[in-house]
């Protein structure tokens, strides 16, 4: 099956693609992202930052970017489905061409993913298809594995199971803990973010038989 997907920004043309990051926590990949799109050349814009809690590090960075945010609390809709009609509606409003999930630590729903079919991409603090959820470092770290690191997938119906665009793989040190892990992950894990988002906008991409390949 192939996926139209994202279309590349012309080369040459005034408008950089149009990012929606979405955020649960303190946002280092999201400050990683928009310090590269401060440079006109990176091809991307961060037009939007939404959360689905308040207070959060993550929404003062764009606070401090002048770029506008907003909130979704899921126990401030009825039911799941509001909840993701709702968020639906707040990223749309902002026309993006990609929306990135950057330790969004909430499943987004069909509707979210049919509005946004082949746009949503997450980024995954393990190498899917292993451990995947919301403790990537701490699984890996008690299987043993001696190599881990960070995925950024296209995001579909599973859980961190799309279509991979990129992985960067880090050792396991044996004197390492969770926190550790994760945070030597977070060095990579940015470097990966950066740079493929930025090739997503300047280049655009296709997903053939769930292979990512950059290039229309
Ligand atoms: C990142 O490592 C991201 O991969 C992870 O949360 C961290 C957010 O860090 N996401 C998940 O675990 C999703 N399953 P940050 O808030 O400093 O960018």
């Amino acid at each position: 099956m192939s996926t139209p997907s994202v279309e590349p920004t012309p080369s040459g043309a005034a408008a950089p693609a149009r990012v929606v990051v979405l955020v649960s926590g303190s946002g280092t990949n999201l400050q990683a992202l928009l310090d590269a799109s401060a440079d006109p050349a990176y091809g991307a814009r961060i037009v939007a930052v939404g959360a689905d809690r308040d207070e959060i590090e993550g929404l003062a960075r764009a606070d401090r970017h002048n770029v506008p945010t907003f909130v979704a609390r899921l126990k401030d809709f009825s039911s799941r489905d509001a909840w993701d009609h709702a968020l639906a509606d707040r990223v749309a409003a902002f026309e993006p061409d990609l929306v990135v999930l950057a330790g969004f630590m909430k499943l987004v729903g069909p509707e979210f993913l049919e509005r946004f079919e082949g746009k949503v991409v997450n980024t995954h603090p393990a190498l899917c298809p292993s451990f995947p959820g919301v403790n990537g470092p701490g699984d890996a770290l008690a299987y043993g594995v001696k190599v881990t690191g960070a995925t950024l997938f296209v995001v579909d119906a599973g859980v961190d199971t799309g279509p991979i665009v990129a992985q960067t793989v880090v050792p396991v040190e044996d004197d390492d803990d969770a926190s550790a892990l994760h945070e030597r992950i977070k060095v990579a894990e940015r470097r990966m973010l950066v740079d493929n988002v930025g090739r997503m906008a300047r280049e655009g991409f296709r997903i053939t038989d769930r292979k990512v390949r950059f290039g229309l």
